[in-house]
């Protein structure tokens, strides 16, 4: 069996106060970690302060991205050896928007997720085709791909330990959410190609979340899907009552 996780993605749109005071608002309704996991994902110059008021509650705190090297000339960059110094064990890898506004690649990707597994990170993967993709019928197939150049050279026992998380581009703050059971299928294809790569009890270990104009009053739909074990969800991780409704639909 494995275990809900629901994790907020705040992107750029959280200040270090608002982090901090939605901190405090959650942390002692938060549900016990073997029922739901739960997280929230800021902006780097709150991890430290989320983290310290999270203290330990099961409200995990995970970083948007990370740099794939552990140290080094990169202005402007965050290591994995800083956010573990500060207790930070969760980070965002490959989100969309850093893969189309920041150029980055398939094989940076698989460089930050090596550097994530070697520094004990757990990984949050994302991978989605965008509407053109889609329209071409070639979904499931840039999934795949995007699944394959991710997990170069990373081992199964590696592998268990990572969080996919399926977000078609065009479902990403549009409202338009994925119909649930074409997010299924998209689940399906990718426990299939972790089956494939690493064996069965991999692919039952992995968990894959949906990600895209997820809601409280939709989320429900998805997590019906026994491949979808959880969602990653923007907007509506940002507001406490909504955030608390996502984990209460999500037990
Ligand atoms: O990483 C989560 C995200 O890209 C989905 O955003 O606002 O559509 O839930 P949103």
């Amino acid at each position: 069996m494995r275990t809900p996780f629901i994790a907020g993605n705040w992107k750029m749109n959280v200040t270090d106060k608002e982090a901090l005071a939605f901190v405090d608002a959650v942390k002692d309704r938060i549900p016990s970690s073997e029922e739901v996991e739960s997280a929230v994902c800021a902006q780097a110059l709150s991890l430290k302060g989320m983290q310290e008021k999270a203290g330990n509650t099961d409200l995990r705190i995970g970083a948007q991205n990370m740099h794939e090297e552990d140290h080094g000339a990169f202005t402007g960059e965050i290591s994995a050896q800083a956010l573990t110094s500060i207790g930070i064990d969760l980070v965002i890898i490959g989100h969309s928007e850093r893969r189309e506004m920041f150029n980055e690649t398939d094989e940076r990707v698989n460089r930050k997720l090596h550097a994530a597994l070697a520094h004990g990170i757990m990984p949050i993967v994302c991978i989605g085709e965008n509407v053109d993709d889609r329209d071409a019928g070639r979904a499931t197939g840039v999934v795949r791909e995007q699944l394959e150049q991710a997990l170069q050279g990373v081992e199964a026992e590696q592998v268990k330990g990572c969080v996919f998380a399926y977000e078609p581009v065009w479902a990403i703050g549009t409202g338009k959410s994925s119909h649930p059971e074409e997010a299924g299928e998209m689940a399906r294809t990718i426990r299939a190609y972790v089956h494939e790569a690493y064996g069965q009890s991999a692919a039952e270990a992995v968990r894959i979340q949906y990600g895209g104009s997820v809601k409280p009053e939709n989320i429900g739909d998805y997590m019906a899907d026994n491949d979808i074990d959880g969602a990653l969800v923007g907007g509506a991780s940002i507001k406490v009552d909504s955030f608390l409704a996502l984990l209460e639909a999500a037990q």
